[in-house]
């Protein structure tokens, strides 16, 4: 199946209409199988366009519609019969048109006559095509036992719910229809599928990314050796779910095909419990959002180390100890699904969404110091999967224990939480600057901010913590940078919500040649980076 994405539902109207011409072009005299329903009203419009400025004349040209509903009288402004002369047939000349007879009292002998028919004309040339939600193509359902040859049949719930939206009332929806069937359609020389619009999008997932399948009956379209499905952006746009695991929030995130975060929602994560507990409520969580978003794989972001033989995943802040996390979530989900360390993530939607560098290195400032590297557009995680522990750099030979077992490690002295420790033990050697008195104020608790709210106030005590924190952020990046050079290092995490007021200072204790930028996706960097996972697995 070839297919065509337009930008939009004109374009792929256009598209279509192109063809169409072509076809007639080619052979003044052939024959058309047509469509109704709201997406190749496009299409006929152009037709009409054309053949208004003689650009294609339909003079010769025969046409059967694929369906009808039964039982209908063709002055009910909801027949076919009715849609065709409203949108082509009173407007462009023809020689011929069929469409099944819903006025007829013997649906059987019309379904067999209308096969015998299309046969006499010579078979369909090119035949035209809508989707339904379902996946039907004409009125051929979802059923274990497709009718293959021009038939009557009963409409599904979901075809009568879609359907409403022409009737005032869903109880007029008729409930049955004459259709050509499956093998009449693949009988047709070639065809042209048309979708639009993001109703259809699950369905065109399905139908590209799937098996042949009575399910979804247009998948037999897959077994014709000439059909295009021309298709919208919005159908054919595929999505994916980001989750992003904290020690105190678990985060779900949907990106588009451009990478547009779509949708945001987060859960607490559970303290006590075991994995597959955590990874049943996420389970939960996703398929909420499958229900809503038609997604095409799902990337989780985990804190901790990943085995990557078998993605078993230990992690000291959750119940995680040598876990198959991806597979516990399997039990839930039925989707492809991948997973990498969350500052990985990170880094990764900073190089597709974010700064856009092929060689970056992210630094996430928090509790303790992540590091994401990104080579080449991908991520580096080594091929133990735990390269990038650049929190566990050493900085001081002689220095402060780190509960990894090293000393001296970069996150004793540059993460967040270091920098509460300076701001204390500045506060209770010097009792009455300014700085111990705002963490006196706010009952005695210091937090990343307090060192910037004392330096705007003037405190020359604080002035002196951030310096030295610099010094030790600096000492780190100028080590860090002159392994590969990246051409960025992205910081993120909370503090860097200061802006210049952070960067400009580390700038100057910095190697002339380091580039340093601030996250522009912050917050969200972990689900963006996850989801991506999955788009760029597929
Ligand atoms: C109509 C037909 C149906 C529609 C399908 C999509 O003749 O055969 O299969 O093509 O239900 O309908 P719309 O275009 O209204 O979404």
């Amino acid at each position: 199946m070839r297919v065509i994405v337009c930008s939009n539902y004109d374009e792929m109207s256009k598209q279509a209409a192109k063809l169409v011409a072509g076809q007639v072009n080619l052979k003044p005299n052939c024959v058309l199988g047509l469509a109704t329903g709201s997406t190749p009203i496009g299409l006929y419009n152009n037709l009409i366009q054309m053949s208004d400025a003689g650009d294609v004349d339909f003079s010769e040209v025969t046409t059967f519609n694929l369906d009808e509903y039964y039982p209908i009288s063709k002055d009910n402004d909801q027949s076919y019969d009715y849609f065709m002369n409203k949108h082509l047939f009173s407007k462009v000349k023809m020689k011929n048109h069929y469409i099944p007879n819903g006025e007829t009292s013997d649906p059987e002998k019309e379904c067999t006559d209308y096969e015998k028919r299309i046969e006499s004309e010579g078979g369909i040339d090119l035949q035209i095509l809508g989707i339904g939600q379902n996946g039907h193509i004409g009125f051929n359902e979802p059923d274990i036992n497709l009718n293959t040859v021009t038939h009557l049949t009963r409409l599904t719930e979901s075809t009568i719910k879609a359907n409403s939206r022409f009737f005032e009332n869903i109880n007029d929806v008729p409930t049955m229809a004459l259709t050509m069937g499956i093998a009449s359609i693949l009988k047709s020389r070639k065809i042209i599928l048309l979708a639009s619009g993001r109703a259809k999008h699950k369905v065109v997932s399905e139908l590209l990314n799937g098996e042949i399948n009575t399910s979804i009956p247009a998948s037999m379209l897959k077994v014709h050796p000439d059909v295009v499905l021309i298709c919208d952006k919005e159908a054919y746009t595929s999505m994916y779910l980001g989750v992003d695991i904290g020690g105190t929030h678990i985060k779900f995130g949907v990106i588009d095909d451009e990478n547009h975060v779509l949708y945001k929602d987060s859960i607490r994560t559970r303290k006590r419990g075991k994995a597959q507990i955590i990874m049943s409520e996420i389970g939960a969580a996703c398929k909420e959002i499958i229900k809503k978003y038609p997604i095409s794989g799902i990337g989780i972001g985990t804190p901790g180390i990943i085995d990557k033989k078998d993605n078993r995943v230990s992690a000291a802040n959750l119940p995680f100890d040598n876990d198959p996390i991806v597979d516990y979530l399997k039990e839930y989900i039925d989707l492809p699904i991948y997973l990498d360390n969350d500052a990985n993530c990170a880094a990764l939607a900073e190089c597709k969404a974010g700064v856009h560098e092929d060689d970056l290195l992210m630094i996430t400032l928090g509790t303790g110091i992540g590091g994401g590297i990104i080579l080449g557009g991908k991520i580096y995680s080594g091929k133990r999967g735990d390269a990038g522990e650049i929190g566990h750099m050493c900085i001081q030979s002689d220095g402060i224990r780190c509960s990894c077992g090293l000393v001296g490690c970069w996150e004793k002295y540059a993460s967040v939480s270091a920098l509460i420790e300076q701001i204390n033990d500045a506060a209770q050697k010097n009792p009455d600057c300014i700085m111990a008195q705002i963490i006196k104020e706010e009952n005695g608790a210091a937090d990343g901010e307090t060192v910037f709210k004392a330096m705007e106030k003037g405190c020359p005590v604080a002035n002196e913590v951030f310096d030295k924190y610099l010094s030790y952020l600096a000492t780190g990046i100028n080590s860090v940078a002159n392994i590969f050079r990246p051409e960025t290092i992205v910081l993120a995490g909370g503090i860097t919500a200061q802006g210049d007021i952070l960067l400009k200072p580390l700038q100057k204790k910095l190697a002339a040649n380091i580039n340093v930028k601030i996250s522009r996706l912050q917050n969200d960097a972990g689900i963006i980076g996850a989801a991506l996972l999955a788009k760029l697995s597929q």
